[in-house]
C-alpha cells in the first residue's frame, strides 16, 4: 500500500463517520486490515497499553500483543499477578496506542476493562508455542528473581515435569479485553499537518461498537 493510500483510508473513514451509517467495529477493523496486509508495517499487534497505579499515582505503560478488535474490544493476554495485571484489577481502566510506523499511522484507544473468558484463556494458552506456556508457567511476571539461572532452572524444572508438553494453564494467567469508549484514529502527513478524528461514546450504558448509534466523532487539529 503507497502512501496515498493511507490518506485514502481516513478520507474514506472520515465519509463513513459523516454520513452516520457506519460501525466503529468496521472501522477499526479496517485499520486493522489495512496494518495486518501492509509490506511496510511491522509487528503490528505490539501496542502500548498505559494503566493507572492508584498506589504512587503515576500511570505506567508497557508494550503488549493485542488481539484482532472484536465487539467485546482488544484482548491481551498476560500474567495477571503481573505488575499490569494487578494494576488493571484495582482500577480497570486503561488505554492502548497502536504505532504503526512506517505507514505514519495512529490508533488510540481508552475504556474499562475486564477479564476474558476462561475458555479464551484456555483456547490462547493452548495455541502458544509449548516454550511460551513452560516460561508463562515457571515464571511470575514482574517478581523478583535472584538470578538468571534461577529463572533458568524454573524454566528446566517446567520442562522436566511437562515432557508431553501438558503444561496446564496457570490460575494467574489470562487476557483482558478493553472495551474502547474513546477511539482516535490519526494519519501523519507532511508539515505536521496531520488528520485525526476521535469518536466517543455518549451513551451511559455499556460501549457498542457495533453501530454508529450512540457516538460522536470530532475532527481535532494536529
Ligand atoms: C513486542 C512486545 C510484545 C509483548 N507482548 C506481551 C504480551 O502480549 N503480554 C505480556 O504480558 N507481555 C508482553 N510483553 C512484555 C511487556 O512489555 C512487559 O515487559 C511485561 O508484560 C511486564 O509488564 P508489567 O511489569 O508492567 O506487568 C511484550 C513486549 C514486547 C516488546
Amino acid at each position: 500500500m503507497g502512501s496515498a493510500q493511507y490518506d485514502q483510508l481516513f478520507t474514506e473513514t472520515f465519509e463513513a463517520l459523516a454520513s452516520g451509517s457506519y460501525a466503529p467495529l468496521d472501522l477499526l477493523t479496517k485499520w486493522w486490515q489495512t496494518a495486518e496486509s501492509s509490506d511496510i508495517i511491522v509487528d503490528h499487534r505490539a501496542a502500548a497499553l498505559a494503566t493507572f497505579d492508584a498506589e504512587s499515582g503515576y500511570p505506567d505503560s508497557r508494550i503488549v500483543y493485542v488481539r484482532p478488535p472484536r465487539e467485546s474490544g482488544f484482548e491481551f493476554y498476560t500474567d495477571r499477578s503481573s505488575v499490569k495485571g494487578v494494576q488493571l484489577q484495582k482500577h480497570p481502566q486503561a488505554a492502548i496506542t497502536m504505532l504503526w510506523h512506517n505507514a505514519w499511522i495512529q490508533v488510540r484507544v481508552r475504556g474499562d476493562v475486564t477479564l476474558t473468558s476462561r475458555d479464551s484463556d484456555l483456547a490462547y494458552w493452548q495455541a502458544r508455542p509449548v516454550e511460551n506456556r513452560l516460561a508463562g508457567y515457571s515464571s511470575q511476571q514482574s517478581q523478583a528473581v535472584a538470578s538468571e539461572a534461577e529463572r533458568d532452572a524454573n524454566f528446566a524444572a517446567a520442562k522436566a515435569l511437562y515432557q508431553e508438553g501438558d503444561v496446564p494453564l496457570p490460575e494467574r494467567w489470562g487476557g483482558f479485553v478493553l472495551l474502547p469508549r474513546e477511539i482516535e484514529f490519526w494519519r501523519g502527513t507532511d508539515h505536521r499537518m496531520h488528520r485525526r478524528v476521535r469518536l466517543q461514546w455518549q451513551g451511559s450504558e455499556q460501549p457498542n461498537l457495533n453501530t454508529a448509534d450512540g457516538w460522536s466523532h470530532t475532527l481535532l487539529n494536529p
